[in-house]
């Protein structure tokens, strides 16, 4: 069966069929898929993809932060002010846009003034969510704001609304953004760090209806808008305020939490020093993919076989129909979409095969790669109301980028992907129709190939293509009305199998390579992807 996916809604448009690619690889003749035809709605301007859909997500769990990121200023691993240089050189290559910190279920029981002022002065805290294990807080604010200036990247802080109050939180943003010559300014300043920084974006609370809370949506509502009309900053951007929205499918929580937020009482007094801004700026969803959609049983992350790589495929495309789920009421409360969708935890999560179960440290083979790049084209075609999404989590948990092993340090097929899809930050989307078969793995049903598309500001247009046949390369037909290219190169990431790891101190084998007979023919562009894969097409 061939089936027809429009993109954000709209009618799918059948195509006829096309010949076939002379020009196709050897291998892909051979198995003779089903073709696939991509219609890129060139001629319509899709919204700006937002860098920040490319964020990610650091928290005090496991080896995230300690080892993956902190190693203090005397380790022997090369560092910068105790920031280790290979992991931040990685960062700096895919261009993180934003990162989220310190949680997590941690936010709910962080105490900022704990990671301030001479670090061998800092209180010993115990980590309560994540395995009871210490923390020195040697990484503190002030370290936070190091890591992103060594990257380049902006702030996104939870603050704490499980254990904390709105005074602490108000508290740590004036002292975050006051200017010096106030006294939480002057307090910052005494640490290091004279001049103000920017918090563009602050997070009320961490899942508020279980680890930050067990609140009802009326409660946290209620405990939303307090913190909301007293959170500011005073350097920068004018904050923006996210607040915590729906686990998975609960459509109720985002129901309530926008009918709650929405409108406030206009001031009799409408002026700036009113502090004017909305209640609202974005909300938060946080879906994880597992081996199906069990929370409790959530598969091998290693070692896993066929029917695991398809379920666990079939749940990260579930992705599209949460955002699609969340957003019809969200437009119902905000139908000019001024509020964003955050979807401030993604990521495929299984079992923990290493260290503690309760660092969530995971090895990342292949099928993250697939699940990377299936899910950021959802994000990158629901980009009109998607406009931040933070992988869970950067380093050494659950889907990272990177894994560390004491001095050394890997990058892992997830981290390629963000390197490929680097090019569709703030470059404008292009909708795509895709006409493909179906994958079918036991009884798991999908289709076999997601693409998304964009014009870069310099004209180029990028299309990344996941097949998620794992046999099966797929011979596609890009259809592009009014392309003006000239010239297309595609590079794909795939391996040998679908459980190939990375592994320490061997080669990569993610490496992404060029992908063989690609064609262009008027507003036609021809290829075979190879099984699967994630493949970015590169048309100028
Ligand atoms: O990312 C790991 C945990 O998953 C986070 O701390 C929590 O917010 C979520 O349940």
């Amino acid at each position: 069966m061939m089936r027809r996916f429009a993109w954000a809604g709209g009618l799918a448009l059948a195509l006829a069929a096309t010949p076939a690619v002379a020009q196709a690889s050897p291998a892909a003749l051979q198995a003779a898929a089903p073709r696939t035809t991509l219609l890129l709605h060139t001629d319509r301007a899709g919204p700006r993809i937002a860098p920040e859909i490319y964020g990610q997500f650091v928290e005090h769990l496991g080896r995230g932060v300690y080892e993956g990121i902190w190693v203090g200023e005397d380790s022997s691993i090369p560092n910068t002010r105790g920031i280790r240089n290979d992991v931040t050189q990685a960062l700096r290559q895919v261009k993180v846009p934003v990162i989220r910190w310190p949680g997590g279920c941690f936010a709910n029981g962080y105490h900022w003034r704990d990671g301030i002022g001479p670090r061998d002065k800092r209180p010993r805290s115990i980590n309560a969510a994540w395995g009871n294990v210490p923390d020195t807080n040697a990484f503190g604010t002030h370290e936070f704001m190091d890591l992103l200036d060594q990257i380049g990247a902006r702030s996104f802080v939870s603050v704490n609304v499980g254990s904390g109050s709105v005074r602490e939180a108000d508290e740590w943003l004036r002292y975050m953004t006051a200017p010096a010559e106030s006294s939480a300014g002057a307090e910052r300043a005494a640490n290091g760090h004279a001049a103000p920084w920017s918090v563009p974006y602050v997070g009320v609370g961490n899942e508020s209806w279980g680890c930050g809370g067990k609140m009802t949506a009326e409660t946290y509502v209620a405990q939303y808008r307090q913190y909301a009309a007293n959170l500011r900053t005073f350097h920068g951007d004018p904050v923006k305020l996210i607040a915590v929205g729906a686990d998975t499918d609960d459509y109720e929580w985002t129901e309530k939490v926008m009918a709650g937020t929405m409108k406030s009482r206009p001031h009799p007094t409408p002026l700036a020093y009113i502090n004017p801004r909305p209640l609202l700026w974005g909300l938060s969803l946080h879906f994880y993919t597992f081996t199906g959609n069990d929370w409790y049983a959530k598969g091998r992350n290693v070692g896993f076989n066929r029917n695991d790589w398809a379920r666990a495929l079939g749940r990260a495309q579930l992705t599209d129909e949460m955002v699609r789920r969340h957003a019809a009421i969200m437009d119902r409360h905000d139908p000019e979409k001024k509020v964003a969708l955050v979807v401030d935890e993604w990521g495929a999560w299984f079992n923990s095969e290493k260290d503690a179960p309760s660092a969530l440290y995971l090895e990342s083979t292949l099928r993250d790669a697939v699940i990377a790049g299936l899910s950021l084209n959802i994000f990158n075609n629901h980009a009109d109301r998607v406009r931040m999404a933070n992988i869970a989590q950067m380093v050494n948990v659950i889907q990272s980028l990177i894994l560390t092993r004491g001095k050394e340090m890997v990058v892992t097929p997830t981290w390629h992907v963000f390197d490929l899809y680097k090019v569709h930050q703030g470059a404008t989307q292009i909708p795509v129709d895709v006409d493909t078969p179906d994958y079918v793995q036991g009884t798991t049903r999908l289709p076999t190939i997601s693409a998304s598309a964009s014009r870069d500001t310099a004209g180029k247009l990028h299309l990344s293509i996941v097949n998620l046949d794992p046999d099966k390369p797929a011979p596609i037909d890009v259809v592009a009305s009014g392309l003006s290219g000239r010239r297309a190169q595609a590079s794909a990431i795939t391996a040998d199998r679908i459980d190939r790891k990375v592994e320490f101190g061997q080669p990569d084998p993610f490496l992404p390579t060029p992908v063989r007979g690609i064609a262009i023919n008027g507003d036609r562009v021809t290829l075979t992807v190879p099984a699967r894969s994630v493949t970015m097409v590169t048309v100028e």
